[in-house]
């Protein structure tokens, strides 16, 4: 299919995706293929959910938009009321897209700064290897390719370490590798203090990174070094929120309360586009001590049929027990994907929190990203979605299916990718470019 239709690749259109349900996706040939990274790491509940088709129908014929500024809706209200329960965060923003909550999160904090009296805290310090959306104010908190096409434009935040043991650790232990990414972000933090509003980071490296884990103790670190600042925590949880790594948030895993969290992705698994922002107690305070109210808000944020579809997939998640699923599923996947690094050269490293996961490829000598991208379309080939990092920093490709996953599903997932690891070492030997 050919047309006015611009693809990133300009002239290679994808295929046509036809239908899904579950773990599964078929285009418009009648080919299948497994959703093994749900789309961007989105479809945590699965394709075609009956619960969730239903509820957009009766939403549809019932009220499908009306500004916020005008009405509230039962399903908003609701969502922000689940929401605030599994995470014991008071506040619930609601907006359309991840890059908007990061960008939200961020002028929560600029706010909370002017008002309690300290205007001049404008900045932000993020990782150097990081995906936080691709709006201007998000692109200038990433530390990834795409930020060259903001160019110039782009504000200069990204300063901080990242956890990435396999390039960084080094022969230190864990707690010195976390101690030494501390010192390191305690002199950057320092010197920014007088202007910094807030430190934004992603729990789990993404989209940049691919699942890679900061070293335990790092967010805590970075936690005590914004308290002892007067700068907030924001954490990017648009990945790894809503269970993607075991717990509703990734903080959790790790006792970390930040002031803000931005999610996205699995809020609403695909079948509606929205995100929100968590806020803590001491923002609300500080905004309802002060003007009283938010500045900010996009045109769609919040709308009823939104609502009422992240309300359904919010139901399924508790109904069904998702994230403990997910947690299952995780240990099926990363045994069996363990179990296949050892007999492929090509892997050189599999890692990752709960249902997301990252194998690294040896990539000697080649452009990053590229020998990712010749698995990802290996995978195609074998009926398999996996997803790409292409951030220029490593080679490394994600797996994070469904949650929902069922076992034998698993099973196809790794076969599959297996077939397809062999396709790409077989087409490297042919050009003998040593991978080992
Ligand atoms: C951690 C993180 N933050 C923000 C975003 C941006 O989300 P969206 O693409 O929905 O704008 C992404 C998307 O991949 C992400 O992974």
């Amino acid at each position: 299919m050919t047309g006015p239709l611009i693809h990133n690749a300009l002239g290679a259109t994808p295929p046509v995706v036809e239908r899904a349900e579950g773990v599964w996706l078929w285009d418009a040939e009648g080919r299948r293929y497994l959703d093994g990274c749900s789309g961007a790491v989105v479809s945590a509940i699965g394709h075609s959910h009956p619960h969730v088709t239903s509820a957009i129908a009766r939403q549809a014929v019932k009220v499908t938009y009306a500004h916020r500024g005008a009405f509230t809706s039962a399903a908003a209200e609701e969502v922000g009321a689940r929401l605030s329960r599994m995470t014991g965060f008071p506040g619930v923003w609601l907006v359309g897209s991840g890059s908007e909550a990061t960008e939200a999160a961020m002028q929560f904090a600029l706010q909370y700064q002017r008002e309690i009296g300290r205007p001049h805290r404008t900045t932000f310090l993020t990782a150097r290897a990081g995906y936080h959306g691709s709006t201007l104010g998000a692109l200038s908190a990433s530390g990834h390719a795409r930020r060259g096409a903001v160019a110039g434009l782009a504000l200069d935040m990204t300063a901080l370490p990242a956890g990435d043991a396999l390039r960084d650790q080094g022969d230190r232990t864990e707690a010195e590798y976390a101690a030494q990414m501390l010192r390191e972000a305690r002199e950057i933090i320092e010197r920014h203090a007088g202007t910094l509003a807030a430190v934004m980071i992603e729990p789990v490296g993404g989209a940049t990174l691919g699942a890679t884990t900061h070293p335990p103790g790092y967010l805590q670190g970075l936690k005590n070094l914004c308290e002892e600042t007067g700068a907030l925590l924001i954490a990017d949880e648009v990945m790894t929120g809503m269970g993607r790594t075991g717990t509703v948030l990734a903080c959790e895993s790790e006792a970390v309360e930040p002031d803000l969290v931005a999610m996205g992705k699995g809020l609403g698994s695909g079948y509606t586009p929205i995100a929100g922002v968590l806020v803590s107690q001491r923002v609300l305070d500080a905004i309802s001590a002060g003007s009283g109210m938010v500045l900010g808000g996009h045109t769609y944020a919040g709308n009823p049929l939104s609502a009422a579809t992240a309300l359904a997939v919010l139901e399924v998640f508790e109904a069904e027990d998702v994230i403990a699923r997910g947690r299952a599923a995780a240990v099926t996947l990363r045994g069996a994907l363990d179990g296949i690094a050892v007999r492929h050269p090509l892997v050189t490293e599999v890692r990752g929190r709960g249902l997301l996961l990252g194998i690294e490829l040896d990539a000697q000598d080649r452009p990053q990203g590229k020998t990712a991208l010749a698995l990802s379309a290996a995978c195609t080939a074998h009926g398999l979605i996996v997803y790409p990092t292409t951030g220029g920093y490593v080679d490394a490709v994600i797996v994070a299916p469904p949650l929902t996953i069922a076992d034998g599903e698993i099973a196809s997932l790794v076969a599959s990718l297996d077939a397809a690891l062999t396709d790409v070492e077989v087409a490297l030997e042919a050009r003998q470019v040593p991978h080992a």
